[in-house]
């Protein structure tokens, strides 16, 4: 089975299909996986006492694979990102998916690092076809290091497209 026939209608290497990847994996796989910050002042978050200069980890991975807010959240399903899905397969609210962060203290990069993973997605998948090794598809596992890692490698069988 190679990558691109996941996708539900088969459109071939298009550009829906190189953002939806890039979505997809960063749900699953933030790069990112935590954001630190130092409460300024006493405060109440969720319900919980926030005393000043408490040191606060947010964990986007586990948002973003969190029940409450992703139908079906460990699945890799890139037609959540469908326009015509959003209601079934969705986020259910519009900061669930972060892997850049949200608000004045974003990501400044996050235009240069989309643009770049489809411009080497869309080179990629017009040269080679990717598809999950003969003896079948390993758990990817993760390891936390500065940024989040396979800890394995991502075993993956390449052929050169006719
Ligand atoms: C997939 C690629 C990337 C991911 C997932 C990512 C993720 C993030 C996240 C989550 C933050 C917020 C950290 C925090 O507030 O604690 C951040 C901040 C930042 N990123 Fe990225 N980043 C990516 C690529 C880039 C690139 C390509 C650049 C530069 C060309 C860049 C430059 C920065 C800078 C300068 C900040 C600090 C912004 C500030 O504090 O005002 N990032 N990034």
């Amino acid at each position: 089975m190679s990558v691109l026939s996941c996708w539900p209608h088969g459109q071939g290497v298009g550009v829906v299909v190189v953002v939806t990847l890039k979505w997809v994996t960063l749900r699953l796989y933030p790069a990112a996986t935590d954001l630190a910050r130092e409460a300024k002042v006493d405060d109440v978050v969720g319900g919980h006492f926030i005393a000043k200069g408490t040191q606060v980890v947010t964990n986007l991975y586990s948002c973003h694979r969190h029940e409450d807010f992703w139908p079906r959240p460990d699945e890799w399903l890139p037609e959540r990102w469908l326009p015509e899905q959003q209601a079934a397969l969705g986020p259910r609210s519009p900061d669930a998916f972060m892997p850049f962060s949200t608000g004045g203290r974003a990501c400044i990069g996050r235009y240069m690092a989309v643009l770049e993973a489809q411009v080497v997605l869309a080179v990629l998948l017009q040269r080679l076809e990717l598809s999950p090794p003969k003896d079948g598809t390993p758990e990817v596992s993760v390891k936390q290091a500065f940024t989040l890692k396979s800890s394995q490698g991502v075993p993956v069988s390449v052929k050169p497209l006719a």
